[in-house]
């Protein structure tokens, strides 16, 4: 797929206002509860602050402030506050690497809004928790288990969009240890997730004993050597963040690469697969959610190019976000108080090890990156991440 040869936009204040009376109806079925990871016939739940995905929720509502100047977004931003606080403070489900889906969009988007102290302390707490999970034999961070089980002595290429905290960290507080950890695990990730021809690995195994990398496998994605849609799109939005925080040769390239592989996969009707082993016929389900995320990818790394390929990244991502409102965003609050339909949470295959969940339904993470994705098309935006 040729991006450049997609249809031209120019519907961003459309796309905007559609998204406020989404937010809008979504606030006014939560109240203080959190959108739940996946909506169920296009309707989300109310959650607790519990799994790795409601930093999206509060992430949308800090974007709708920002859309719409509206204090009312963050009033309820601040009525979440202290259950961010009492979530890291009292170890509420995060044995686990997702402190930056949880942190960045909620408290450090907040904190850069308002200043708010609780926010600074909730997000300085969690990049504590990540740090907490790098493994010295391997140099990586583990994503999942108890520390130091060898059945989950892994990363994943996920964790890409967890760093970003910990650089964050090191910038407010001065101490270099947050960095330090974060440059260590993309050293040992970058060269392992990318495969030759530019697809990603999901996952990454290493020995406990030696902290030798053993072996990939998928959790998420069709089978070990396909390319999972958002594990793909995380390597492109990681990697555009991995530049902007190193400018690491590895970073850019792996940036174009994994850009490269994903693009040229699309479907002719744009909106990805789950899995780029699916195409046009297969009957299978696509992720919205995927394409948001590379959005976001590209108009970051459009901040930190010369003008020519700024220019062209940025003109490729409009075109992309134009498909994504034409073709999933949701237009009528009567519909579903989610934003972006055509999302899969996850698929079961005979070679995963994941259950179906939110298939062709919205997600928290799609609504969330679909909203930063507007947010950054309006212009002189400062990132979450
Ligand atoms: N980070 C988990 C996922 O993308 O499903």
């Amino acid at each position: 797929m040729k991006v450049s040869e997609l249809n031209a936009w120019n519907g961003l204040d459309e796309a905007i206002d559609r998204a406020l009376a989404q937010t809008d109806k979504a606030l006014s079925l939560m109240g203080t509860s959190f959108k739940y990871s996946v909506s169920e016939h296009l309707w989300y739940p109310k959650s607790q602050n519990v799994e790795w995905t409601t930093g999206f929720w509060t992430g949308e509502l800090n974007l709708a402030y920002e859309l719409s100047g509206r204090q009312g977004y963050l009033d309820a931003v601040s009525r979440q506050m202290p259950s961010w606080l009492d979530r890291i403070e009292n170890r509420i489900d995060v044995d686990h690497h997702d402190m930056g889906f949880l942190y960045s969009p909620s408290c450090v988007g907040f904190y850069q809004l308002t200043g708010s102290h609780t926010a600074r302390k909730a997000a300085l707490l969690a990049a504590d928790n990540l740090v907490s999970r790098f493994q010295e034999k391997g140099q990586f961070i583990q994503a999942w288990g108890k520390l130091g089980d060898p059945d989950n002595y892994r990363l994943i290429i996920d964790c890409l969009l967890n760093l970003p905290l910990l650089f964050w960290a090191t910038r407010e507080t001065d101490e270099k240890n947050y960095r330090d950890v974060a440059l260590r695990h993309l050293h040992t990730a970058l060269p392992l997730v990318m495969r030759p021809d530019h697809s990603t690995v999901h996952t990454y195994f290493f020995d406990p004993k030696t902290g030798k990398p053993t072996h990939g496998r998928t959790a998420q994605g069709y089978r070990d050597g396909s390319a999972w849609a958002r594990g793909q799109a995380w390597g492109v939005y990681g990697s555009a963040l991995a530049w902007r925080e190193t400018r690491e040769q590895i970073a850019y390239d792996d940036f174009y690469a994994t850009l490269d592989f994903f693009l040229s996969h699309l479907p002719s009707s744009v909106i990805p697969f789950w899995d780029f082993d699916f195409s046009e016929g297969s009957g299978e389900p696509r992720d919205s959610s995927s394409l948001a995320i590379v959005i976001c990818g590209m108009l970051e790394m459009a901040d930190h190019e010369t003008r020519a390929k700024a220019d062209e990244l940025r003109d490729g991502a409009r075109r992309l976000c134009g498909e994504l409102f034409n073709r999933c965003a949701v237009k009528n609050p009567e519909i579903s108080d989610g934003q972006l339909l055509h999302g899969t949470y996850a698929r079961k295959s005979p070679y995963n090890t994941v259950r179906n969940r939110g298939v062709d339904e919205c997600n928290v993470w799609g609504d969330y990156y679909y909203l930063e994705a507007l947010r950054r098309l309006k212009g002189g935006w400062k990132p979450y991440w």
